[in-house]
């Protein structure tokens, strides 16, 4: 069975608490049960961690070399800032998912570079907690 890493950055764990007109009201915890079912319905299995910190980040990543088939992502406020996430998940060479619940391309402009981006297979943007089922649909329709 196939094995997707899903990734959440930096005060992504203070969801349904954090700016809810921006992100929604869903906690954390109900996107990661989400995901578990819709992986069970994809016939995958999901692994969910998140971080607020960078290089525990990068450590997730280089471990999912040897363990895991791809990476769903949303690295939050480091998508915008982080050389270090971009070379972790470059070195992998898995196939990459990018969600943002918002988007960051309608927001203040230091959100508008991503350096995942270049990388990612696939983006999903602003489409709430949905977008993270979307992203694990569209890239276990790739591995
Ligand atoms: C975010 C967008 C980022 O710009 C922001 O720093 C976040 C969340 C999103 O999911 O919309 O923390 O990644």
């Amino acid at each position: 069975m196939k094995t997707i890493l899903i990734i959440n950055g930096p005060n992504l764990n203070m969801l349904g608490r954090r700016e809810p007109e921006i992100y929604g009201s869903t906690t954390l915890a109900d996107i990661e049960a989400m995901c578990v079912d819709k992986a069970e319905q994809l016939d995958v299995k999901v692994i969910c961690k998140q971080s607020n910190h960078e290089g525990e980040i990068v450590e997730m990543i280089q471990a999912a070399m040897d363990n895991c088939d791809g990476i769903v992502i949303n690295p939050a406020a480091y998508t915008h800032t982080s050389v270090a996430i971009h070379d972790a998940l470059k070195m992998t060479g898995l196939p990459i998912a990018e969600v943002h619940l918002s988007n960051p391309l309608e927001r203040e402009e230091f959100r508008h570079i991503s350096y995942v981006e270049p990388l990612a297979k696939l983006r999903v943007c602003g489409k709430g907690a949905d977008g993270y089922n979307e992203a694990l649909e569209q890239l276990v329709g790739i591995l």
